[in-house]
């Protein structure tokens, strides 16, 4: 197979759904958000209603510029993570999410990296969406930010939303088709997040090309069981 060829990979990975799970009795699949019950929990504040038009949103949307926006580093305020995160991506009370998820298997997880309001250095954290808390994990710096993705981007000044998948989730109902399967939901959860940034003046970025190997370091997740996916920067720009 010529793995530079994006249409045989396709092929490839489509034949994969006739392969997934199609065992004759109903099958009840477990699924679990992920959790750091030992670690700090910063609750977030009420999350606020959007009062942005959705088309003036979709038409303001583009990505930051570095050029556009040499901007010194400051913290990101606890409202509009809330706010952000709580209309973009936390589960409602039923259970449901704001983005579709291929069997409603959720394997995309969500972190939060940067140094927020009341904090006086860059940290990781998990996004609980259950819960709507940040789970602390750990201290970066401003260093360690800056090779997560290419030079032309310095995350240390800004920063970012990272999406995973924890391919069991999915997997467990889908074979190897839930890699296809988590890639289209986690741009499903992107687009929200885009939109939602752009309506709370908070900057964005998506980035594919980041450095697997500094971001699985730092959020210390380790394939097979967990990879990274997607990189969304943000920089409000009330700061
Ligand atoms: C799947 C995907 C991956 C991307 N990866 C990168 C990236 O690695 N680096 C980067 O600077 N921009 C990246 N971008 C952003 C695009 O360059 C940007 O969306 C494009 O230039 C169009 O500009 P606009 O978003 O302002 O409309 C990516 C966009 C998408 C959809």
């Amino acid at each position: 197979m010529n793995i530079n060829d994006p249409a045989e990979l396709h092929r490839l990975v489509r034949e994969l759904r006739t392969t997934a799970s199609r065992s004759g009795t109903p099958h009840t699949f477990q699924t679990t958000e992920k959790s750091y019950p030992r670690m700090p929990q910063i609750k977030l504040p009420a999350i606020e209603t959007l009062a942005a038009e959705l088309s003036d949103v979709i038409f303001a949307r583009q990505s930051l510029s570095e050029r556009d926006t040499p901007r010194p580093s400051g913290s990101f305020p606890l409202n509009s993570i809330s706010t952000l995160l709580g209309n973009a991506v936390a589960a409602r009370t039923h259970g449901k999410r704001g983005y579709p998820s291929g069997g409603g298997l959720n394997p995309i997880e969500i972190y939060f990296v940067g140094t927020l309001e009341g904090g006086k250095c860059p940290k990781a954290y998990h996004f609980s969406q259950n819960n709507h808390v940040l789970e602390e994990l750990w201290e970066t710096t401003p260093a360690a930010l800056d090779t997560l993705t290419s030079s032309e981007h310095t995350v240390s000044r800004t920063h970012a939303l990272i999406l995973t998948a924890r391919w069991g989730q999915s997997s467990q109902k889908y074979g190897g088709f839930a890699y296809y399967l988590s890639l289209l939901e986690a741009g499903h959860l992107a687009q929200n997040v885009l939109l939602c940034a752009t309506a709370l003046d908070v900057s964005s970025r998506v980035i594919g090309g980041f450095n697997d190997r500094a971001v699985s370091t730092l959020l210390d997740i380790w394939s097979p069981e967990e990879d990274p996916l997607y990189f969304i920067i943000l920089a409000p720009n009330t700061l």
